[in-house]
């Protein structure tokens, strides 16, 4: 079993492996063209299959559903009988088009939809917003003083602004504790964009989004191509270009996957939050119960050095 690991430098210990909450947002009208509409029995039962295969960790996000993923989790967590003392849940402030001290205008509208849940993490979702990083990163100081959140994070930002984030916090004493970044065995551009290493350097957690390459990597659409038709717009176009791409990675993971009794996607996974040692945990999506128990089962396994590298070799086409 793999065991738990700090965030950055903060004392929050999280599972390898979390659970990320973004198509919770689902339901009726636009949000139901992205998201798919899950019952709240299946929401449970997901909570209950992530804490019996010990996953600890939550991602979710203003901008899912605009509270709708936050205050499901909630409920979920609340209807399986979890203490916010055992669980550490991540959310997001939306940055787009506004200013930093929004930050602090909204905080209490995130935690009225987590419901007596603390965010353990509180992230800037993107680094495109009117204000720069050095007053964001303050504004973020001021939530963590005014006991609001429990650590800070970013998203999607780039080695430089990484480093610029980091900079502005360690003048104020503060950890950056998280970069949640798109990176998968499809998607390996942290590796060679300087991202992974800056991580590594200022001892920063990558939390890794979209492992699972939207389901690619478990296989699924290869066997049955038919069902990207049911995926998001977006996910239909990266799935589709690398479909035939992958065929030899997915081949690969089977094959190892195999030998550990295991299945491809819990394979990936295993990869991911192993490869480069510590640095990397990650947050795969869940609809379905038995997603959260495959998620929670890629912590079971170890894979040797020569299989890490096998697995490296064959998908360097996506660095
Ligand atoms: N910071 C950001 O900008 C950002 C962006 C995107 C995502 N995220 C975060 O990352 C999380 C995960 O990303 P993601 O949903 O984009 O991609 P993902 O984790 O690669 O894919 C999740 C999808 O894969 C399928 N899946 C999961 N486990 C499976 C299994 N065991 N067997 C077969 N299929 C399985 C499911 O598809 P079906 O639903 O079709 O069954 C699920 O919805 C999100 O929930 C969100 O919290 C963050």
């Amino acid at each position: 079993m793999l065991e738990k690991r700090f965030l950055g430098i903060t004392d929050i210990k999280v599972s390898p492996i979390g659970i990320g909450v973004m198509m919770w947002m689902g339901g009726k009208g636009i949000l139901g063209r992205v998201a798919p509409s899950i019952t709240d029995e299946v929401k449970n039962d997901i909570i209950k299959e992530s804490f019996a295969g010990g996953i600890n960790f939550f991602d979710t996000a203003e901008m899912y559903g605009f509270g709708r993923s936050e205050a499901n989790l909630a409920k979920a967590l609340k209807a399986n009988g979890i203490d916010d003392k055992d669980v550490i849940i991540e959310t997001k402030w939306n940055p787009l088009l506004r200013r930093a001290r929004n930050m602090r205008r909204t905080i209490n509208k995130r935690l009225h939809y987590l419901d007596g849940y603390t965010i353990d993490l509180y992230m800037v979702h993107q680094p495109i917003s009117f204000s720069s990083i050095k007053t964001e990163m303050k504004e973020l100081a001021r939530l963590l003083e005014d006991n609001k959140i429990k650590s800070v994070g970013i998203s999607n930002y780039n080695a430089e602004k990484m480093r610029k984030a980091h900079e502005e916090l360690e003048k104020l004493g503060i950890p950056l504790a998280a970069n949640q970044v798109n990176y998968s065995l499809v998607r390996r551009n942290i590796e060679t964009n300087g991202i992974l290493d800056t991580a590594k350097e200022l001892g920063v957690t990558i939390t890794a989004y979209t492992p699972l390459a939207a389901g690619l990597l478990t296989g699924k659409l290869h066997n049955n191509p038919e069902a990207l038709k049911n995926k998001f717009v977006m996910y239909r176009w990266v799935a589709k270009r690398n479909l035939e791409e992958s065929i030899p990675l997915v081949e690969t993971l089977t094959e190892i996957g195999k030998a550990h009794e295991v299945l491809p996607g819990q394979v990936a996974l295993n990869w991911l939050v192993t490869f480069h040692g510590d640095t990397v945990v990650t947050i795969p999506g869940a609809t379905k119960a038995y997603q959260a128990k495959e998620s929670a089962g890629a912590m079971s396994f170890s894979l040797s050095k020569a299989e890490l590298n096998e697995i490296a070799e064959v998908a360097e086409r996506f660095l």
